[in-house]
């Protein structure tokens, strides 16, 4: 019984820290696409003729593996964006490295 207890108590901290997780993801990615170019991602891509990126990912056209190639090379009237996305300030605080700041962008967007 005591170690149910134990192992139930266990489960609820993993969870818990699982869901803080997650949060923390987006509000880092939410960081990013606000302020990335000094206006943010949302500058051309809250204009409806650019690509739509959180429609994109919900219908499954943008997947995580081309989300990061445009990032890193750029194409066409999209600019390269990694160095931006690693000089944000909360990118640096959290310590994250470049798969870490993509996921982030990449898993507030599904949310946006
Ligand atoms: C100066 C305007 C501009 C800014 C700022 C910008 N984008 Fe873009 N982005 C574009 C344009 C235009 C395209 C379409 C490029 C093409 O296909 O020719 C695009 C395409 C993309 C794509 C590919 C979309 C798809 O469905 O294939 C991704 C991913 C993307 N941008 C992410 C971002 C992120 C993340 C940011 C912020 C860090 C950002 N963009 C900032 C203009 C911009």
């Amino acid at each position: 019984m005591k170690k149910t207890i134990v192992t139930l108590a266990g489960l609820a901290l993993i969870a818990l820290s699982g869901a803080a997780f997650a949060d923390e993801q987006i509000a880092i990615g939410k960081k990013i696409y606000d302020r990335a170019f000094g206006r943010g991602c949302g500058t051309c891509h809250d204009i409806s003729s650019n690509p739509q990126l959180t429609a994109n990912i919900k219908a499954g056209t943008l997947t995580r593996a081309t989300f990061e190639e445009v990032i890193t090379n750029g194409r066409g009237g999209m600019p390269k964006a990694l160095d931006e996305i690693m000089k944000n300030k909360a990118v640096a605080d959290a310590g994250y490295g470049k798969d870490q700041a993509l996921d982030a962008l990449y898993k507030y967007l599904e949310t946006k």
